[in-house]
């Protein structure tokens, strides 16, 4: 990890599951941080600094944030906060527009206001849809084939247009985030395969396996799966790399795949449990296997993954609601 001067951050959605551990990494660094969370998913118990209760897409939001900039000295913001549900985002791609790009909107405006001219943006690698390729790198096209994914698309291209006013940014794309850095910041909301699996475990039930005819190696789909520390390490890395005016992308993963077996295994070695799975129809808008290539971020930060699956399902796992 890059030594970073004392910063003043303001994290938005410092109060969910990934915002909450990289303001917890700051703090324990000796950086300032407030938070703003509206607390729609976030938890206010995780908020360990002093917060402000905000929707960013609100009408007001964006004279409140330039006050809240102004007030406490902020000079750099990471910005979580954002809805992150595809299925949630074809249904409802409203809500999606709204939130993730008002939101982004008022806070860019009230940036601008301010003068707070470096950014860190929560992007995501659903922004590569499908791609033909199995390990993606930052060039590999960009094609989302959700409104969740558009709208990290759609913000990654705001963020670059500020630049015009002076903004240095860099948006990080995030594979399959799981684990715990402290147990009791872990991921309460069951949304993604770790978290649906040992919900599912602690309530006697089959885990659901979405497909097993894919062309891979054990049939089930392949993803990057990334220790949420790890993750946070690449936030503190990412703003003392803010330098130049406009967006300047990297994914976050590992660079190594597991499938969904390969997950399920580690769990029942971890849990001792050997549940059942109810193997299902494919899901629709899964890729195969979707892996980082890592290699932009380990070259221009030094940023390297620690973390592997056992540590990340281990950690899930012992972290889980008693
Ligand atoms: C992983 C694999 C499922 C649940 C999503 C977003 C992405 C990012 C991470 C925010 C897939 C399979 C899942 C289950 C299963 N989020 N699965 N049974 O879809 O890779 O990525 O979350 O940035 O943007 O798209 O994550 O955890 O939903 O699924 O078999 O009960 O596990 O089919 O192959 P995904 P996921």
């Amino acid at each position: 990890m890059t030594t970073l001067e004392g910063v003043n951050v303001l994290i938005t959605g410092g109060a969910g599951y990934i915002g909450s551990h990289v303001s917890r990494l700051l703090i324990e660094s000796g950086h300032s941080v407030v938070s703003v969370d509206d607390f729609s998913t976030g938890l206010a118990e995780r908020i360990g600094s002093e917060s402000y209760e905000l929707k960013l897409e609100n009408p007001d939001a964006e004279s409140k944030l330039a006050s809240i900039l102004n007030e406490h000295g902020i000079d750099t913001v990471i910005h979580f906060a954002a809805r992150k549900q595809v299925g949630e985002s074809v249904e409802k791609p409203e809500l999606y527009y709204k939130s993730n790009i008002g939101g982004l909107l008022n806070l860019l405006s009230a940036m601008k206001t301010a003068g707070v001219k470096k950014m860190v943006f929560s992007s995501s690698a659903a922004v590569y849809g499908m791609p033909s390729v199995e390990q993606v790198d930052e060039q590999s096209p960009t094609n989302p084939i959700n409104p969740y994914g558009q709208t990290k698309l759609i913000g990654e291209w705001m963020i670059d247009n500020a630049k015009t006013w002076g903004l240095s940014a860099i948006s990080l794309r995030y594979f399959n985030v799981a684990g715990t850095g402290w147990s009791d910041l872990a991921d309460k909301q069951a949304l993604n395969l770790i978290p649906i699996a040992i919900s599912k475990i602690s309530h006697g039930e089959p885990v659901d396996v979405f497909g097993d005819d894919y062309q891979t190696e054990d049939g089930s789909c392949i993803r990057d799966y990334i220790h949420v520390m790890d993750l946070a390490k690449a936030h503190i890395d990412a703003i003392s790399h803010l330098k130049n005016p406009g967006n300047e992308v990297f994914n976050v993963g590992t660079g190594e795949g597991s499938s969904v077996f390969e997950v399920l295994a580690e769990l029942k070695k971890v849990s001792g449990i050997d549940f059942e799975m109810n193997i299902d129809s494919r899901r629709a808008g899964d890729p195969p296997k979707l892996v980082a290539s890592a290699s932009k971020i380990q070259d221009s930060f030094g940023w390297k993954s620690e973390f592997g699956l056992a540590e990340i399902v281990a950690t899930a796992w012992e972290s889980r609601e008693s």
